[in-house]
């Protein structure tokens, strides 16, 4: 089985980014992690980031016939883009939404997800472990198909 990871927007500056939100382990810290769970699951990940909606559109494109499931944190896009959701309707590729803080216990704007339609689950709230999360839920539905 073959997971990609896809961040979006900023995630790059965990860490540092909002402690009080995010935490202080890096974005390093976080794919250290991923890393280590997809080697405790034997899967394969491979964990990209991206600023830029259209370079996060190309990868959920991209990922058509090479990856089983994707795990997405399109941090503020999730709130804004018709783009993402449609590129995830277009590949029918597995998809779990994470987010690492509580967006459900944030402002208002951060209650809407355009993404949420068309992922087989959300993760919201449990930091860094949401994504070893959502991997475990993909490799459930995975064995189930
Ligand atoms: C986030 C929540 C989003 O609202 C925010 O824009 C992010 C990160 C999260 O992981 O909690 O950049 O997706």
């Amino acid at each position: 089985m073959k997971l990609l990871v896809l961040n979006g927007p900023n995630l790059n500056l965990l860490g540092s980014r909002e402690p009080e939100q995010y935490g202080t382990e890096t974005y390093e810290d976080l794919c250290r992690q991923i890393r280590r769970h997809a080697d405790a699951l034997g899967v394969e990940v491979t964990i990209l980031q991206s600023n830029h909606e259209g370079t996060l559109v190309d990868l959920i494109q991209e990922a058509l016939g090479v990856y089983d499931g994707i795990v997405l944190n399109p941090a503020a896009y999730t709130h804004t883009s018709v783009a993402l959701l449609d590129a995830l309707k277009a590949v029918r590729i597995p998809t779990v939404e994470v987010h690492i803080s509580d967006v459900t216990k944030r402002e208002a704007f951060r209650q809407v997800s355009y993404v949420r339609e068309a992922c087989i689950a959300t993760v919201a709230g449990h930091g860094f472990r949401g994504y070893l999360e959502a991997m475990d839920l993909l490799l459930a539905a995975g064995s189930h198909a």
